[in-house]
């Protein structure tokens, strides 16, 4: 069985854990899109894993990860993240693969993402200055682009980044008046990142082609959330990639039908961090409740996530495109101790009810949610493994959003670690 997993919010639903359990039933877990921007925590027993470039199986020491095409490598974390889970037992020789054609994200990116947030002011996006915008646009200009394979010959490597860093500089100077970027200091680190990668690069596309014809398993782990992605999000307040599973046959050439089922992942309320529309937002009480108990802090950034109500809308439009078959929803034991839950099931625009989304930031920013609202649950539980245990509300609320999306829940989390996970 091969498995797409995708998030149907902003971000951060919770697929580290799913992809994580699922990875157990597979032999290759692959990343198709995004960078060092994402964040997936897997919690194993007292340890908890934060993985930004790595793909959530890489804890699992039976698992061959694979970095695709599309996936912006940043060297520096990447190699980071190898040693982190080296020093702790955890070897990834000859079971990682990085693709030769991902583009690599280096200190000017970084540099270029935080001048121009920094300039947008009350219009900045909220990025998580990771280089991610200015990569993937240095990857579709073409001419200014580094890819894996640029490691491997070092020489005329030195000459590209020589002809890039002239035209950053002239770029940032006049722009922001930044100093200088000096272009032996990025020259040396890129002779580090070969000697400690060119070892996994590869021809992923290979890889993944030979693996199917051999029937191998395979996992595809989204970035992000289906609504930060770079065509079908909330535009500009997105990704620069494709975060909904239709990144997945473009970020790894394979063709979307080899796969299964599409699992998307949702939280039991709503999380965005930085900038853009949030109609079910609670910048209230209830908001607070739900980031405190629900430690709603990011993965990445260490930024407050801004809170709300399940947007039964938004995640309708979420699972269409991304083709899901079945939902994940995470983090209903954060919920417990309200008096009432509520779900957004229509917007009302300009004094018109609808269920359908709209993608559009501007008319999204004036949707005013309409609500139908659940009691609520007392009951801790994060010892539940069974559906039926769950409290009679708590069901409640599962099968009306059940309704509202039409789509079937059949993996409900209940807390951070592997066995608090309810299977239907
Ligand atoms: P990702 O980016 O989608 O992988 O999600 P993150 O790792 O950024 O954020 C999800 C957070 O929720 C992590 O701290 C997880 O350990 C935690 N988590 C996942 N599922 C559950 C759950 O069902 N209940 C609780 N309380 N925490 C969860
Ligand atoms: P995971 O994979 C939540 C958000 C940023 C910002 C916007 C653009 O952990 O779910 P970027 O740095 O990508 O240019 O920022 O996208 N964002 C995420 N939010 N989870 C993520 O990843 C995110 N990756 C990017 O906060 O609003
Ligand atoms: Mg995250």
């Amino acid at each position: 069985m091969n498995c797409c997993v995708v998030g149907l919010q902003w971000g951060d639903e919770g697929k580290g854990k799913v992809v994580d359990i699922l990875a157990e039933k597979s032999d290759i877990v692959v990343r198709y899109n995004g960078g060092a921007n994402a964040g997936h925590t897997v919690v194993i027993g007292d340890n908890s894993f934060a993985l930004h470039l790595l793909p959530s199986g890489a804890v699992r020491p039976n698992i061959t990860c694979v970095i695709a095409n599309a996936v912006a490598v940043d060297p520096e974390c990447l190699i980071n993240e190898i040693e982190t889970l080296h020093d702790k037992g955890i070897k990834l020789d000859n079971r990682l693969w990085v693709s030769e054609n991902a583009h690599v994200v280096l200190d000017y990116h970084k540099t270029e993402d935080k001048l121009r947030e920094e300039s947008l002011g009350k219009n900045k996006i909220g990025t998580t200055i990771r280089g991610i915008g200015p990569c993937y646009a240095d990857k579709v200009g073409r001419s200014y682009a580094v890819r894996m394979a640029d490691l491997r010959n070092l020489d005329k490597l030195k000459e590209k980044l020589q002809t890039i860093v002239d035209y950053k500089n002239k770029l940032f100077g006049a722009l922001y008046n930044a100093k200088a970027i000096d272009v032996d200091q990025i020259y040396r680190k890129c002779e580090l990142y070969a000697d400690s990668l060119l070892d996994f690069t590869v021809d992923t596309t290979k890889f993944l082609h030979k693996s199917i014809t051999a029937g191998k398993a395979i996992l595809f782990e989204g970035a992000q959330g289906s609504l930060l992605d770079m065509d079908h999000g909330t535009y500009p307040f997105v990704t620069s990639s494709n975060s909904s599973s239709l990144g997945m046959p473009a970020g790894c050439g394979v063709p979307g039908k080899i796969v299964d089922k599409f699992i998307g992942v949702a939280k039991a309320y709503t999380t965005r961090v930085g900038a853009g529309p949030f109609p079910s937002e609670q910048d209230n009480e209830t908001g607070q409740y739900i980031r405190a108990k629900g430690h709603e802090y990011g993965t990445t950034t260490g930024r407050a996530r801004r809170c709300g109500w399940f947007d039964a809308v938004a995640v309708s439009y979420t699972t269409t495109i991304s083709g899901i078959d079945c939902v994940a929803m995470m983090h209903l034991d954060t919920l417990a101790g309200l008096d009432e839950v509520k779900v957004c099931r229509a917007y009302n625009i300009d004094g018109r009810e609808t269920s359908f989304f709209t993608a559009d930031a501007a008319t999204l920013a004036e949707a005013q949610c309409v609500y139908e609202t659940f009691e609520g649950w007392q009951e801790d539980l994060r010892g539940v493994t069974n559906f039926n245990d769950l409290p009679s509300n708590a069901r409640n609320f599962i099968c009306g959003i059940e309704e509202m999306i039409a789509k079937p829940i059949t993996i409900i989390g209940v807390g951070p670690k592997r066995n608090q996970t309810i299977f239907r």
